[in-house]
């Protein structure tokens, strides 16, 4: 009988694919694997019963990996599981960090019960004029699976999409969508593009790539939006570039304190892969790659 041990809730159309042979348990301590979705795994012993760990999601920043290197214990994640849940989140605020939108409802919400409401749409409305996405350059950091659905559907919402990615072959991105645009450098990127969105890993040469010297070589009033992670972006420096204009509008899927509500800012509660099919998709996936290398030792991160 393998123990599993989910860390967070994981959706039921996955755990229901665990067989017989498997038994669900309360305690870490006790697995055989792990499912975890969010919470951090770098704090826990892990116990030598430990074979194997499922992340059911794309980043593996709250596992140890070295840790479960040296310990023996295989880390799996999704890859592409949850691609068009992020695909579609960015789609929706890109479009939302072009117009007004919260502006508007906010002032629609502020003066409802005004009788008149109605007459004063007409006086007031030219504050929340925006800009339309296309035409407008689009730069997407990172081709791997949601990148180059990102790429894909804005394409096709009529902007001149630019990829970069230092970890993919120029072919194998470019099979992937011929519609990308291919930016030599990330520098290339930074300089022509209006948009910017990211979907990179975090790694010890992602963290703080947006910074002070690479927003200095930004269009002014570019806007980015980050649904990769949190510490991709300094902190203060983003803060710094949204009040001097450099940057327009900041779209981040990591609610911070210190960037929360800064004019310009659009925080999302982590919610990028946050639909019933992403987390379908996910579970799915990671159950079935524990059962494959539980049961038969195959290391599948598909
Ligand atoms: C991921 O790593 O897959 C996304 O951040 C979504 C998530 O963690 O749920």
């Amino acid at each position: 009988m393998f123990k599993i041990n989910c860390l967070n809730p994981v959706a039921n159309v996955g755990l229901n694919l665990f067989t017989k042979h498997y038994e669900m348990v309360d305690q870490f301590n006790d697995a055989n694997a792990v499912l975890v979705r969010s919470s951090s795994v770098h704090e826990l012993e892990l116990p030598h019963s430990l074979d194997a760990i499922a992340r059911a999601g794309a980043g593996v920043n709250n596992i140890p990996l070295e840790k479960c290197a040296e310990n023996g214990v295989v880390v799996f994640n999704t890859p592409g599981a949850n691609a068009n849940g992020v695909k579609e989140i960015v789609i929706a605020t890109l479009i939302i960090a072009s117009r007004d939108i919260f502006g508007g409802v906010n002032w629609v919400n502020s003066c409802k019960e005004d009788p008149e409401v109605a007459k004063l749409v007409e006086k007031n409305k030219s504050k929340f004029a925006g800009t339309e996405i296309k035409g407008k350059k689009l730069g997407v950091i990172g081709l791997g699976a949601i990148g180059v659905l990102v790429a894909n559907a804005l394409n096709k919402l009529d902007m001149e999409v630019y990829g970069f990615d230092p970890f993919i072959s120029v072919d194998a991105a470019w099979k992937l969508s011929k519609f990308i645009k291919q930016a030599k450098s990330l520098e290339e990127i930074y300089r022509e593009c209006d948009f910017i969105t990211v979907h990179v890993p975090l790694t010890d040469s992602t963290k703080g790539m947006f910074n002070k010297e690479t927003f200095e070589m930004m269009k002014d009033g570019v806007k980015i939006l980050n649904f990769s992670r949190d510490s991709l972006v300094i902190d203060e420096d983003i803060v710094e570039a949204l009040k001097s204009g450099k940057v327009g509008r900041y779209v981040t899927d990591f609610p911070n304190p210190k960037v929360c509500g800064v004019e310009g800012v659009i925080t999302v509660p982590h919610l990028g892969a946050s639909t019933s099919e992403s987390e379908d998709n996910c579970a799915i996936m990671a159950v079935k790659q524990l059962m494959d290398y539980l049961e038969n030792g195959n290391i599948k991160n598909s």
